[in-house]
């Protein structure tokens, strides 16, 4: 069940938090240099990337409202990271975004606060019961894990696509340190995730249920109407992900896949996974036949 062999220990995660915080305090937005070429051309082809990701990181509060919502009780490791470390660091991110978006001469970023997922309300309604607290938790790394992964590549692809501009100072300075942060997230919930079943804390039937709510539930990062499937579509188009749509599902499915999935049904990517990007790519052609050409704007 592991997915390295490592056995995962209590106190390796309590390490890798305290590094995490250690090394990577929030970034100051002083600290970007706001250069920017031609703002009209990076507003052209990545304005729509980064008012996506801009929401997603300011929407990071939400997320907590959520998880205690999930984990009325957390831990002391999983209460440190995500109020001490990762939404300190994830907001940062947002508002540099936020403040990019703003210096490309677009309008701020507007962030959903209060709109809650449906399997969390559901979740949350039993979360006082034990064995639903442990599918619940277990829940919230994988989709942390599928998160921060698809956090890291969109990352990768927008500072290579900013350097490719010529953008130096918006690639080096705002998104470089920022997709510096990412990796880290990702790790500590592979690893939480992995030394739950390392430590076999879920029954049988908690994992039936736990892999039936990810195969019939699954969300994209960020997307909770059409209109938001339209915008992941335009982004993965945008970023260069469509030409291997089944890599970077398998990416953004790697955990899952070796904990839930490769000893069950051998399945080397989750067929959910694709399917919501293909989903969310159909969606954003559909919305350019319906507007004229042109990438899809946010609203
Ligand atoms: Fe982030
Ligand atoms: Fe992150």
């Amino acid at each position: 069940m592991s997915s390295h062999g490592v056995l995962i220990t209590p106190r390796m995660l309590d390490e890798h938090v305290d590094r995490l915080g250690e090394k990577h305090p929030p970034i100051e937005l002083d600290s970007v240099d706001r250069t920017v070429l031609r703002p009209d051309l990076v507003r052209e082809q990545y304005g729509h990337v980064i008012d996506f990701m801009s929401r997603v990181e300011l929407e990071v509060d939400r997320n907590v409202l959520e998880l205690l919502t999930l984990l009325p009780d957390p831990g002391e490791t999983d209460r440190h990271f995500f109020q001490d470390v990762w939404q300190p660091q994830e907001i940062a991110h947002g508002r540099i975004l936020d403040r990019m978006q703003q210096d490309l001469g677009m309008p701020p970023s507007q962030p959903e606060l209060e709109r809650i997922g449906l399997n969390i309300r559901v979740l949350g309604a039993l979360a006082h019961l034990r064995p639903i607290q442990e599918v619940a938790r277990l829940m919230y790394y994988l989709t942390g894990a599928a998160t921060e992964r698809s956090a890291v590549l969109a990352y990768n692809r927008l500072s290579a696509g900013l350097e490719r501009l010529g953008e130096k100072a918006l690639a080096r300075t705002a998104i470089a340190p920022i997709k510096r942060q990412e990796p880290g997230h990702f790790a500590f919930y592979r690893m939480s995730a992995t030394a739950m079943l390392q430590q076999r804390v879920l029954a049988p039937w908690q994992l039936r249920l736990v892999r039936t709510m990810r195969k019939h539930a699954f969300q994209l990062v960020g997307v909770y109407d059409k209109q938001q499937k339209a915008q992941y579509g335009g982004i993965v188009v945008a970023l260069g992900l469509e030409e291997d749509l089944e890599g970077y599902a398998r990416d953004i499915g790697v955990v899952e896949r070796d904990l839930l999935w490769a000893q069950h049904e051998g399945m080397h990517v989750p067929t959910y996974v694709l399917a919501g990007l293909r989903d969310a790519v159909e969606a954003y052609r559909e919305r350019l036949t319906r507007l004229g050409t042109g990438p899809v704007r946010p609203a």
